[in-house]
C-alpha cells in the first residue's frame, strides 16, 4: 500500500540540512511544504532544493516558530546546531508535531528531561536521527548478536574519530556551528554515532541502562599546531569565498588561540547488566575516519579497525583474526538485503541516511512509535554534558540519569517492523 502523502517541515539548511532535505524528498509519502533557516540565503537554498527535486515550491521562514505554527505540518526534520536541537524539539512537540533532529550531545540534563516530559505530555515523538544505527555493518552485527554469535556481550567500544580541523576551525568564516563548542566546552561532544548502535545492541532502556560514566580529556594541541603550521590552511582559505581582510583576521585570531576541548576525550560507561563501554572523541588530530566499533562477548569479537572477527570454535585458527566481509554477507540484515534488492540508491553515507529517514517518515506518516524514542535520545545525548562534568571533576564518576523513571525494568512492548532496532523482524520482509 502506498504511503499517504504527509506534510513535513525542515529546519536548518546548511551542509547537512541540504543533503537530508534532498534525501527526505525521495522517501515515499513525504511532502515538504515549508523550510526554514535563520539565514535568508540558506532558507532560499531549501526552496530551490524542493523545487528542483519535487517540482513544487515550499514556503520559507527565518523564524522556526512560524513554521511550527502551520497546521498542515505533521512532522519536522531539524538539522540545526547542537545547542538548538532540544529547544526546537520541545517547541515542535508543544505545537503538535513529531520531530526528528540531527545528532549532537546535550549541554544540560535539564534539556534531556524536558524533551522526555514534553514528549510524554504531548504524545508526540522526539527521535535523534542516529543514522549509524542503520549502517550496513552495524545492522549485520546486530543480526549476528541476536543469533547468539557473540555469546553474552561483555565489552563494547566506539567513537567519533574524524579529522575535522578545517571544518571546525573555519566555522566563523563558513557559518558553521561546531566552533563555539570546541572553543568553550571539554567533553565527548559527539557520542551518539557509535553509542546509538551500542545501546541498541545491549538493550539500553529496555532491560538495561547506563549507570555511571567517567571521562578524561587530553591536552589540546592539534588544532593550534595545524592552524599555525600547516600549508593546508592557506590553501583552504584561498578556496573560500572570503575577502583578504577576513583571511587576515582569521590568521590573527588563531595565532594564540586556546581551544578548551581536549584533543582526545575518553569515556567509560558502566551498565546495569554489567557491560562496559569505552567511547572516544577524536576530531582535532590528523587521522583517517573510524568509529572504532568493537563488540566483544563470551564467544567472539568484532573489531572495525581490523575489519575482522574471531569466534571460538568457529574461526579456523585459534588466536587468528578472520575477515568480517564474508560474515557480513552471510548475516546481512534483511533491511539491507531488501535495500540492495531494490537497487540501493546510495545517497548520504552509503545509504544509512536514507534508511534512518525512512524509519522517521514511516513513524510520522502512520503516527506510530519511532525505533529511536525520546528515552534513547535523552540517554544518548546526556553522555555529553555528563562527560563534561566528569572531565571538570578530574575523571570522577558521575551518575547517568534514568530517563525512563524505572520503566527500563518493565517497559511497554516496542513496535515491531522493518526499521525495528530491538529485534530483527524477518517476518516483515517476507
Ligand atoms: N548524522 C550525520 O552523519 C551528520 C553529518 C553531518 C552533520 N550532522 C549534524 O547535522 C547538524 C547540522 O550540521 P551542519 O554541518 O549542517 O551544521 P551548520 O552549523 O553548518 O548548520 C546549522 C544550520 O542551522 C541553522 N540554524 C541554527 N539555529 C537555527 C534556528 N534557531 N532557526 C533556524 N535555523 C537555525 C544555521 O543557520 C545553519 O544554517 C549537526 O547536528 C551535525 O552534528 C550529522
Amino acid at each position: 500500500m502506498a504511503a499517504k502523502e504527509t506534510c513535513f517541515g525542515v529546519i536548518g539548511i546548511s551542509g547537512r540540512g541540504r543533503g537530508m532535505l534532498a534525501e527526505l524528498l525521495s522517501v515515499e509519502g513525504v511532502k515538504v511544504t515549508a523550510v526554514c533557516d535563520k539565514y535568508e540565503d540558506r532558507a532560499r537554498d531549501g526552496v530551490e532544493i524542493v523545487k528542483k527535486k519535487a517540482g513544487y515550491t515550499p514556503d520559507s521562514y527565518l523564524d522556526y516558530r512560524q513554521l511550527l505554527a502551520r497546521e498542515d505540518i505533521v512532522a519536522v526534520l531539524c538539522c540545526t546546531t547542537w545547542i538548538t536541537h532540544s529547544r526546537i524539539a520541545v517547541d515542535a512537540m508543544r505545537a503538535g508535531k513529531h520531530i526528528a533532529f540531527e545528532v549532537g550531545g546535550a549541554a544540560s540534563l535539564e534539556e534531556c528531561w524536558q524533551m522526555v516530559r514534553v514528549s510524554e505530555q504531548t504524545g508526540k515523538f522526539c527521535m535523534i536521527l542516529e543514522n549509524c544505527c542503520y549502517d550496513r555493518n552495524e545492522l549485520a552485527i546486530f543480526n549476528m548478536k541476536k543469533l547468539g554469535l557473540f555469546g553474552e556481550i561483555i565489552h563494547l567500544q566506539g567513537g567519533y574519530q574524524h579529522d575535522l580541523r578545517d571544518e571546525i576551525s573555519m566555522g566563523d568564516l563558513i557559518r558553521h556551528g561546531r566552533i563555539q563548542n570546541f572553543s568553550n566546552r571539554n567533553g565527548d561532544l559527539y557520542p551518539t554515532h557509535q553509542l546509538g548502535p551500542i545501546a541498541k545492541l545491549i538493550d539500553i532502556n529496555r532491560g538495561n541502562r547506563f549507570l555511571t560514566l567517567s571521562s578524561m580529556s587530553s591536552k589540546t594541541r592539534g588544532m593550534h599546531e595545524w592552524l599555525n603550521n600547516s600549508p593546508d590552511v592557506d590553501r583552504i582559505l584561498d578556496s573560500l569565498d572570503i575577502t583578504d581582510e577576513q583571511a587576515a583576521w582569521f590568521k590573527e585570531k588563531y595565532l594564540d588561540y586556546h581551544f578548551t576541548q581536549g584533543d582526545i576525550v575518553t569515556t567509560m560507561i558502566k551498565c546495569a547488566r554489567g557491560e562496559t563501554i569505552f567511547l572516544i572523541h577524536d576530531c582535532m588530530l590528523p587521522r583517517p575516519y573510524s568509529r572504532n566499533y568493537r563488540v566483544q562477548g563470551t564467544k567472539g569479537i568484532y573489531m572495525e579497525d581490523k575489519d575482522s572477527v574471531y569466534f571460538d570454535g568457529v574461526s579456523p585458527r585459534r588466536h587468528d583474526w578472520e575477515p568480517f566481509a564474508p560474515y557480513r554477507d552471510k548475516y546481512e540484515h534483511p533491511l539491507w538485503k531488501q535495500y540492495a534488492a531494490d537497487g540501493i540508491h546510495a545517497g548520504g553515507h552509503g545509504g544509512m541516511d536514507y534508511l534512518v529517514l525512512c524509519a522517521f517518515a514511516e513513524s510520522a506518516i502512520n503516527d506510530l512509535k519511532p525505533p529511536i524514542d525520546v528515552y534513547d535520545t535523552a540517554a544518548w545525548m546526556s553522555v555529553t554534558c555528563l562527560s563534561e562534568q566528569s572531565v571538570a571533576l578530574g575523571g570522577a564518576p558521575v551518575a547517568v540519569h534514568d530517563f525512563t523513571d524505572g520503566l527500563w525494568i518493565d517497559r511497554e512492548p516496542y513496535r515491531r517492523g522493518k526499521y525495528c532496532l530491538e529485534e530483527v523482524c524477518t517476518d516483515f520482509f517476507e
